[in-house]
């Protein structure tokens, strides 16, 4: 049976007042210069049952107006209380009252300004992940907001289409404002996506994924580096079902966790056709049977209910990464509950890339941190992030080729460069997985992994940040300042 459900967000209650208590605590310690040194909170022992609650749709934030050729935003970050578990609410931060946060939807070539008015106690930055801004609208850790001030930011849009996501990036403070809720979702398209017949409307599906864990009160409890977050959200439901009709879906997947890899799988093992990655469509659509996502990495996938018949259920699994099995190895479940016409199609050709140019410089980057020990440094080329040193001087109009190792034995990694889209050239001298063939921001790299990456600085100057996005060892260290200029 069809419910209207489906299109409910997480239920929240918006609070006026800071969080106290509990919840005040880590905030104050993450906001020191050195990291806390709270070891993790104990585990608590609750079984959640499963598949319980639908996952909700991410609201879409609609813009205030428009002054003359810019969509304008207002948006403000807030804590919040939202009915994840069942029992007491957890407080949260929010941007504007949900978590995770909304969705906003914009089109190349038309700018977005968004006004973001932080009303929390803590200071917060605004990074749009993926996208090509000035460096003043770029989110740096330094440039911050601070309680009860207001930041506006300019998105031109000048790039094609892309799943970008907004997240916080406030020096050391990012790891726990993302884990507490700042993140959202921001769809840019364009008239080559639109001209494709994709699933849309109800059937194009943003889910953004993490991990969690609460502590015996229902709170988030949050300590660098915690293994132990072992709850799995969907658009901010542990382990929601998603009821789908018989027919193709498009799905925006989001892993917006601090640190967890996913690699997701149907569980009968049935095909996902991977038509996206970071930045918009691959060349070509490319069936598999697993979906790998590190940290801050996005894929676009579509499946076929229709293979399903109506009143069966098939779980998206997970098959990676530490935590017990029955609370890491599923997602959440879709249950499919009546039939639809299926105009959409997947076509054999979804856009063209251009050629890279040929590489104007060449580059190493080591990502390295220590294995053991209570504060682990995190360094890239056994250097600890110093805001405003310039690690990596760049010619505008240049095109780089850069080789990033893991130089790891037991600990993954990833890497995320501000700015541009970039192309896998080869991961440990093999051509990239049709998977990410396409543009990409971010690359996971397996311990002792090389990977070579070419992008293109040709659309502003200035400090950009590149880091490993498992944000907790960026706040270690694990973080470094290109100049582009
Ligand atoms: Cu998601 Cu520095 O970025
Ligand atoms: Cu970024
Ligand atoms: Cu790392």
């Amino acid at each position: 049976m069809i419910t209207r459900r489906r299109a409910l967000s997480a239920t929240l209650a918006t609070t006026g007042v800071a969080l106290t208590g509990a919840g005040l605590t880590p905030l104050l310690a993450a906001h020191a210069r050195t990291p806390p040194a709270t070891g993790p909170a104990p585990a608590p022992a609750q079984a959640l049952d499963k598949f319980q609650r639908p996952m909700p749709l991410l609201p879409v934030k609609r813009p205030l107006g428009t002054n003359g050729k810019s969509d304008v935003y207002v948006m403000t970050m807030q804590p919040a209380r939202a009915q994840i578990l069942p029992g007491a609410p957890t407080d949260v931060l929010t941007y504007d009252g949900h978590f995770p946060g909304p969705v906003i939807k914009a089109r190349t070539n038309r700018p977005v300004v968004i006004r973001q008015r932080n009303r929390l106690t803590v200071p917060t930055a605004v990074h749009l992940h993926g996208a090509a801004v000035r460096p003043d609208s770029d989110g740096d850790p330094m440039d911050v907001i601070e309680p009860g001030e207001d930041r506006v930011y300019h998105y031109p849009n000048r790039q094609p289409h892309a799943p970008l996501w907004f997240h916080d990036h406030a020096h050391h403070l990012e790891a726990e404002n993302v884990y507490r809720g700042l993140s959202g979702c921001y769809l840019l398209t364009d008239a080559t996506e639109r001209s494709l017949p994709l699933p849309k409307g109800r059937y194009e599906v943003v889910i953004a994924l993490r991990d969690a864990r609460f502590d015996a009160q229902g709170q988030l409890a949050y300590a660098m580096g915690d293994r132990g977050r072992n709850t799995l959200l969907a658009n901010g439901v542990p382990y929601p079902y998603f009821q789908v009709a018989a027919r193709k879906y498009r799905l925006r997947l989001l892993n917006a966790s601090n640190q967890r890899r996913f690699e997701l799988r149907l569980a009968d093992g049935g095909p996902l056709v991977q038509i996206g990655s970071d930045g918009g469509l691959l060349t070509a659509p490319h069936t598999t049977d697993r979906i790998a996502l590190s940290a801050g990495e996005r894929a676009d996938v579509i499946v076929d209910f229709a293979r399903y018949p109506v009143g069966s259920s098939v779980v998206l699994t997970n098959t990676t990464g530490s935590g017990p099995a029955p609370d890491i190895g599923e997602v959440l479940r879709f249950d499919v509950v009546r039939t639809a016409a299926d105009p959409s199609e997947i076509p054999d050709r979804l856009r063209t890339l251009p050629p890279l140019p040929r590489p104007d410089a060449e580059r190493e980057v080591v990502l390295r941190m220590d294995e053991g020990g209570e504060h682990p440094g995190a360094y890239i080329d056994e250097k600890v992030y110093e805001p405003g040193r310039v690690d990596a001087r760049i010619k505008f109009n240049t095109s780089e080729i850069w080789t990033v190792t893991n130089a790891n034995a037991r600990a993954e990694h990833n890497f995320h460069l501000h700015l541009v889209q970039f192309r896998i050239l080869d991961r440990a001298g093999r051509p990239p997985e049709p998977g990410e063939s396409g543009l990409k921001d971010t690359v996971f790299l397996a311990p002792g992994e090389t990977v070579r990456l070419q992008a293109v600085f040709d659309t502003y100057r200035g400090h950009y940040l590149y880091h490993c996005h498992m944000f907790e060892h960026g706040v270690r260290g694990m973080m470094a300042t290109m100049h582009i200029r």
